[in-house]
C-alpha cells in the first residue's frame, strides 16, 4: 500500500520509518527543509535508538521517500497526520495550528477511496472538526474519510512500541467506518492475528484514550513522589515502599520510581492541555486532581536544590555543582521540559557555578539551552564540585566507579534524584549519599 505521513518529528520520522519496514511504500512530508534533507541521507536530527539502522534498511528499497512538496500525497491512499501539538505560549491548552495546516494542505489530493488517519495528541474534539475542513477543502463529490489512530510510543522505545504496541485504537465514524477499520488493519498487518488487542470506538474516545493514559502514568509518578515527601517528613524509604506496593498486580511496578519527576515532550503538556480542555467543556471539577499531580511534580524539583543548599552549608553561593544528566529521560536526547535542566537552573540562579554533563544530549542542550555551562566528561563535570546531584538515570551513571571520582571533587556528596544509583557502593567509596524519599544514613 502506498501511505503518505505528515510531519516528520518524532512520532512521523519513527512512523515512517517502520510502516516501510512493514513494506509499505511512504511519503513522509514535513514543510522543514533541513530535517527532510537530513531524514532522505539517513541521518535524523533526534536520537532515538535503531532508527538509523532502520533508514539504512529502507531508505535504499526505494520504499521511503522525504519531501517537502505536498502535491506528492496524492499517490497515497492512507495519510497519517503526525504533527505537533505543543502548549500553547503562556497558556496550558494545545496549539492544533500544524494539525488544521495539515488538513488544509491535505485535502485537496483526498479522492474516494482515501482514508486521513490522525496520530497526533489532540484536544477532545479536534477529530471532527479536522473532517470538516478537510471535508471544506476536499475536491467536489468527495467524501472525507478519517479515522482516529492515537500512538502511544514512548522515546528510547519508539520503534518497538510502534511494529509491537501493547494495543491499536481506533476511533472511526461515518458511513465508512468498516472500510477504516478494515483498511487500517491491512496497514498493520491485520493486528488481530498477531494477538494484539484492537478496540474500535468513537472519535472522542479514541482522542481521550491518548490524554486519559498519559494522566494516569503522570499520576502514578506524582503519587509515589507525594509518598517520598511523606517518607521524607516521616523518616520512612520510599525505594522500599514502591518495591512493596508494586507486589499487587492490582497497582502494578511500574512507573512507580520515586525521584525527581517527569519531564519530556509529552506528560508535561498533556496534562496541562487535558485540564484546559476539560474547562473549555465545563468538566474542569473532574481534572482539578491533575494540577496537583503537577505541582507535586515541580515540587521534587525544588526538593533537590534544598538538598544541595543543605549540603553546602546552607548556601549554593559559589559552590560548584556537578549535574549529572540533562535529558529528560535515559536513551534519549530530548531536553524538553528536562527536570535536570530545570534543577541545573535553579541551582544556577542560587548562585552556584553549574556544569553539566549528559552522554547523548549535550550538543542539543548547547544548542537550545546556552545559558548553562556543560562539560564534555563526568570527570570535568566533578572537577572540585561540593555536591553532584545525578538527574537522569542513564546507565553510564549507575556504571559509574565512584571511587575513582572521590578524588577528583571538593566534597565527596552525590544526591540522587533518581534513586537509580547504589547507596552502599557510594558509601564504601567514601561519598555522603542523599536521595529524594529515604533516609539519610
Ligand atoms: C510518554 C508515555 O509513556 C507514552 O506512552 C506517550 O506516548 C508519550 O509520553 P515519554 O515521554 O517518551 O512517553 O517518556 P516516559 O518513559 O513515559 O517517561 C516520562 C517521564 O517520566 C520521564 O521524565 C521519566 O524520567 C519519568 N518517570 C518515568 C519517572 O519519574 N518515574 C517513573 O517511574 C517512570
Amino acid at each position: 500500500m502506498t501511505i503518505s505521513v505528515i510531519g516528520t518529528g518524532y512520532l512521523g520520522a519513527v512512523h515512517a520509518a517502520c510502516m516501510a519496514h512493514l513494506g509499505h511504500r511512504v511519503i513522509a512530508v514535513d514543510s522543514d527543509e533541513a530535517k527532510i534533507e537530513a531524514l532522505a541521507a539517513g541521518k535524523p536530527a533526534i536520537f532515538e535508538p535503531g532508527l538509523d539502522e532502520l533508514l539504512a534498511e529502507v531508505l535504499p528499497t526505494g520504499r521511503l521517500t522525504f519531501t517537502t512538496d505536498y502535491a506528492q500525497v496524492a499517490e497515497a491512499q492512507v495519510h497519517f497526520v503526525c504533527v505537533g501539538t505543543p502548549q500553547l505560549a503562556g497558556e496550558n491548552a494545545a496549539d492544533t495550528t500544524y494539525v488544521f495546516s495539515a488538513g488544509r494542505s491535505l485535502a485537496p489530493y483526498l479522492d474516494e477511496g482515501s482514508l486521513v488517519v490522525g496520530k497526533s495528541t489532540v484536544p477532545v474534539g479536534t477529530a471532527a472538526a479536522l473532517k470538516r475542513t478537510l471535508q471544506d477543502g476536499a475536491p467536489a463529490g468527495v467524501e472525507v474519510r478519517l479515522a482516529w489512530n492515537p500512538e502511544f510510543l514512548r522515546e528510547g522505545f519508539a520503534i518497538e512500541d510502534t511494529v509491537t504496541p501493547d494495543r491499536f485504537v481506533y476511533g472511526v465514524e461515518g458511513s465508512h467506518a468498516d472500510d477504516d477499520v478494515a483498511l487500517l488493519d491491512q496497514v498493520y498487518e491485520r493486528p488481530l492475528s498477531t494477538g494484539t488487542p484492537r478496540l474500535v470506538m468513537d472519535y472522542p474516545t479514541a482522542e481521550l484514550v491518548k490524554v486519559a493514559a498519559n494522566a494516569f502514568l503522570a499520576t502514578k509518578i506524582s503519587f509515589i513522589n507525594a509518598m517520598s515527601e511523606v517518607c521524607e517528613a516521616a523518616g520512612g524509604d520510599v525505594v522500599r515502599l514502591a518495591e512493596a506496593i508494586g507486589h499487587d498486580d492490582r497497582i502494578g511496578s511500574r512507573f512507580l520510581g520515586a525521584g525527581v519527576g517527569f519531564g519530556g515532550g509529552c506528560l508535561p503538556k498533556d496534562i496541562r492541555a487535558f485540564m484546559a480542555r476539560a474547562g473549555e467543556l465545563g468538566a474542569d471539577q473532574a481534572l482539578t486532581f491533575l494540577r496537583e499531580v503537577d505541582s507535586i511534580n515541580l515540587r521534587r524539583r525544588a526538593r533537590m536544590i534544598d538538598l544541595a543548599r543543605e549540603e553546602c552549608g546552607g548556601t549554593l553561593a559559589g559552590r560548584a555543582v556537578a549535574v549529572l544528566g540533562a535529558a529528560f529521560k535515559p536513551n534519549s536526547d530530548d531536553i524538553r521540559d528536562s527536570p535536570a535542566l530545570d534543577v541545573a537552573e535553579m541551582a544556577r540562579a542560587a548562585g552556584a557555578e553549574v556544569r553539566v554533563h549528559d552522554p547523548k544530549a549535550l550538543p542539543v542542550a548547547r544548542k537550545h539551552r546556552a545559558d548553562l555551562t556543560y562539560a564534555d566528561t563526568v570527570e570535568e563535570a566533578v572537577a572540585g564540585a561540593h555536591v553532584v546531584l545525578h538527574l537522569t538515570e542513564w546507565q553510564d551513571y549507575r556504571d559509574l566507579d565512584p571511587a575513582r571520582l572521590t578524588p577528583l571533587v571538593r566534597k565527596p556528596v552525590v544526591i540522587d534524584g533518581r534513586n537509580k544509583l547504589d547507596p552502599a557502593r557510594w558509601r564504601a567509596a567514601g561519598w555522603t549519599y542523599r536521595a529524594l524519599g529515604r533516609p539519610h544514613a
